[in-house]
């Protein structure tokens, strides 16, 4: 899928697309539910969209709110967007589907970036801000028999993420798919 990027969205690289390659197996389709978190160009909601789900995109940056909408018409998808951190605009809403690669990288400073490029892969000391706000609060906006597919390194530890999730109340969690990878930015 060949898609736009605004400078400063970040484009999609090896686990974008095995987390792409992940949905198209999900049994999902017209009137399933799909919600992308930290979507950056939309590559991943519009994975879903193609699948024939109703997606929704969520993203902090304005650019890259501005990039889906571009993205979808090109492939002649639709996808609602919605600025704000995590799942705080889909209060109330439960999906089939919800997908993240959020930012996952290990940073010097203990918080995320506000603004700027790095907003797209920082997330802390340990690397886990964003993805531990996701495993504890995607449970609640599952409907019921839903699936989270989430991808991050396993630099930042697999187990801590698959405890987090059971923590937080999914059954049948697992590594579904794994690739070996270079950080090269
Ligand atoms: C690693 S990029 C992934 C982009 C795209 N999903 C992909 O796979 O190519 C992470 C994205 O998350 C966004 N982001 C960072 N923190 C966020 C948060 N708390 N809530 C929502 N989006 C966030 C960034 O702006 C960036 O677009």
């Amino acid at each position: 899928m060949k898609l736009l990027t605004l400078p400063g969205v970040f484009v999609p690289i090896s686990d974008s697309w095995m987390l792409a390659d992940a949905i198209r197996q999900e049994a999902i389709g017209p009137g399933s539910q799909a919600l992308d978190v930290c979507t950056g160009s939309g590559v991943l909601a519009l994975a879903a969209a193609e699948c024939g789900a109703t997606t929704t995109a969520i993203d902090v940056s304005r650019r890259a709110l501005l990039t889906v909408p571009l993205n979808a018409i090109r492939h002649g998808l639709r996808v609602r967007t919605l600025r704000g951190r995590t799942f705080a605009r889909v209060a109330g809403e439960q999906f089939d589907l919800i997908v993240s690669n959020p930012p996952y990288v290990p940073s010097p400073r203990p918080d995320v970036p506000r603004q700027g490029a790095s907003r797209a892969w920082e997330a802390g000391h340990d690397g886990r801000i964003v993805l531990d706000a996701l495993c504890d609060e995607a449970p609640a906006h599952l409907r019921p028999g839903g699936a989270l597919l989430l991808v991050h390194s396993s630099l930042i530890g697999t187990d801590a993420t698959l405890e987090r999730l059971q923590r937080a109340g999914l059954v049948d969690v697992e590594v579904r798919a794994c690739e070996r990878a270079r950080w090269a930015r």
